[in-house]
């Protein structure tokens, strides 16, 4: 049985970031809403509650309050922001509305370093966001670290293992953050460190089948990508059979892309992979069209109704699994007026479960990136999925600039596959964040032995980025361009010359379109 550290979600935004540094720390946590009561929690057996940040200030009639007997579980409590204003405002302090409010960078001096602050620097930078604070100490607890406009951003109450934090240390801008937590964790819960990616992998097949049931069908859209990868991979562990994957082939794809999907997917995995050609039907509705904008558009609908009606024909099902990631929810939990959920638009294909009346099981839904490449890494799927590069939903219909014909098409698709080969075969693969070819809708002449050669040209763009915010061209080695450049005009025919993007983004985009 894990030890379990119960996180209150108060509505802050950084409340799954909490989770996610619990979970890096090696500790098993579990979110709370914050009506949940002190009773659930002892049954649950928490070993210690972290209460989380909110938009709320306690003085608001709306304002979310927990059950006070989470105070007398006799385990450790770390208030973070709204956390530490409630631990004063329910435990006899005092919070005022504060005049000068404090949002970003900010130095915490540290007095007394206790058990929190263990073998840690005496001054660090912190992030704060926070409009109120704690003016009057509540009986028992003592100040131990301060900032310019906080004197009690730091608060113990030993006897009882009560701390409070007036700065966000689950943020990455908070400087050695992740180590407070795990100090709480570790000296303070005494919590094991021994929760693993496998550990998440058990829960998460337990979960869906209990959420599943014997009976129930799953359908999931599968489009190569990781995210949708390793979904499929963590629902055909636990659910086998009862999950059917839909790839949809729509001519956009780059070469070899949709026998790779077969080949893992059906024949190594064993999954019920249904492949839908629909390539001639997006080409028609393509025809003629070279707006960016407009392509996205006819490409996103046409995939929603093709979607559909591959559905409709593999018969009946109960749910639509999405490989729906934490970042791209962005949620809390419903106070006052806040909404409770609100996810991307583009990741609930189109309005696609209401729809069709399905429900939404989404088990990636807590993770980040880097999680859900250790999971799938553990589910046994190959590097080259896993640490693929990103690729857009549109395909190569962004990345052929102009009218996208099949001929244009191919020839992207051949140089790319150059590409591809050579970024590879020299490691550079791994090193940047997409390296892909954009088709231009322009002719150049060239010349090939003693003929004129008036042919296509082929963009190189590669780049650097952490976040896809924003990115920077990659310096290749010169000796590497110039065999990409060498390889593509030698071996496809169409294409005259090859020009290397060194735009950033900002101004520019990723994406030619
Ligand atoms: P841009 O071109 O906006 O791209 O700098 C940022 C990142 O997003 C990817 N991208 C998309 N991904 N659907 C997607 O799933 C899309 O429509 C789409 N457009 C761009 C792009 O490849 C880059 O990683």
């Amino acid at each position: 049985m894990s030890q379990t550290i119960a996180v209150i979600d108060f509505g802050s935004q950084y409340t799954q970031v909490i989770a996610r540094r619990i979970r890096e720390c090696q500790v098993y946590s579990k979110i709370y809403h914050y009506k949940t009561s002190a009773e659930q929690l002892r049954a649950d057996g928490v070993i210690g509650i972290i209460l989380s940040g909110g938009p709320s200030s306690v003085f608001s009639p709306k304002a979310p309050i927990p059950d006070r007997g989470l105070f007398e579980l006799g385990v450790p409590v770390l208030g973070i922001c709204y956390g530490i204003q409630l631990m004063g405002h329910l435990l006899g302090g005092k919070v005022s509305k504060s005049t000068h409010r404090e949002y970003g960078h900010g130095t915490l001096t540290i007095q007394k370093p206790g058990r929190l602050f263990n073998k840690l620097p005496k001054k660090l930078r912190v992030w704060n966001s926070h409009g109120d604070k704690l003016i009057e100490l509540p009986p028992g607890f003592a100040a131990i670290g301060t900032t310019d406009n906080s004197p009690f951003a730091v608060i113990e109450d030993r006897k009882r293992d009560f701390y409070g934090i007036q700065f966000h240390p689950e943020v990455f801008h908070s400087e050695r953050g992740v180590d407070v937590i795990r100090n709480f964790l570790v000296n303070v819960c005494g919590a094991r460190q021994d929760w693993t990616t496998k550990d998440f992998i058990e829960h998460a097949v337990a979960d869906i089948r209990k959420t599943v049931g014997k009976k129930s069908r799953v359908l999931l859209g599968l489009s190569g990508g990781v995210d949708s990868s390793v979904a499929a991979a963590l629902l055909h562990k636990a659910i086998g059979k009862q999950l059917t994957c839909v790839f949809v082939d729509n001519g956009l794809l780059r070469a070899g892309e949709r026998e790779q999907v077969e080949s893992l997917y059906a024949r190594n995995f064993k999954i019920d992979l249904r492949v839908v050609d629909a390539s001639k039907l997006f080409l028609r509705r393509l025809k003629g069209v070279t707006d960016p904008e407009k392509k996205r558009k006819i490409i996103g609908i046409t995939f929603v109704e093709v979607f559909e009606k591959s559905l409709k024909s593999i018969g009946h099902a109960d749910y639509l699994a999405q490989g729906t990631l934490y970042p791209d929810v962005i949620e809390s939990v419903a106070i006052g007026d806040n909404p409770a959920a609100l996810i991307k638009s583009h990741h609930n294909v189109g309005g696609l479960p209401e729809r069709m009346k399905l429900k939404l099981l989404e088990p990636l839904r807590e993770l980040f990136k880097d999680e859900v490449r250790a999971v799938g890494e553990a589910c046994g799927l190959p590097r080259e999925v896993v640490w693929r590069q990103p690729f857009p939903g549109p395909g190569l219909g962004v990345r052929v600039a102009g009218e996208i014909t099949k001929a244009r098409l191919d020839v992207l698709k051949a140089a790319d596959t150059i590409l591809q080969e050579e970024m590879m075969a020299s490691g550079w693969y791994w090193k940047v964040w997409q390296s892909f070819c954009v088709f231009l809708p322009v002719k150049s002449v060239g010349v090939i032995g003693d003929e004129r050669n008036y042919a296509d040209v082929i963009a190189l763009r590669i780049v650097e980025s952490k976040d896809a915010m924003t990115a920077d061209w990659t310096r290749l080695p010169y000796d590497l361009l110039q065999k990409i450049s060498n390889r593509i005009t030698n071996e496809v025919r169409d294409v005259s010359r090859v020009v290397l993007d060194i735009s950033s983004k900002p101004p520019a985009t990723i994406e030619w379109e």
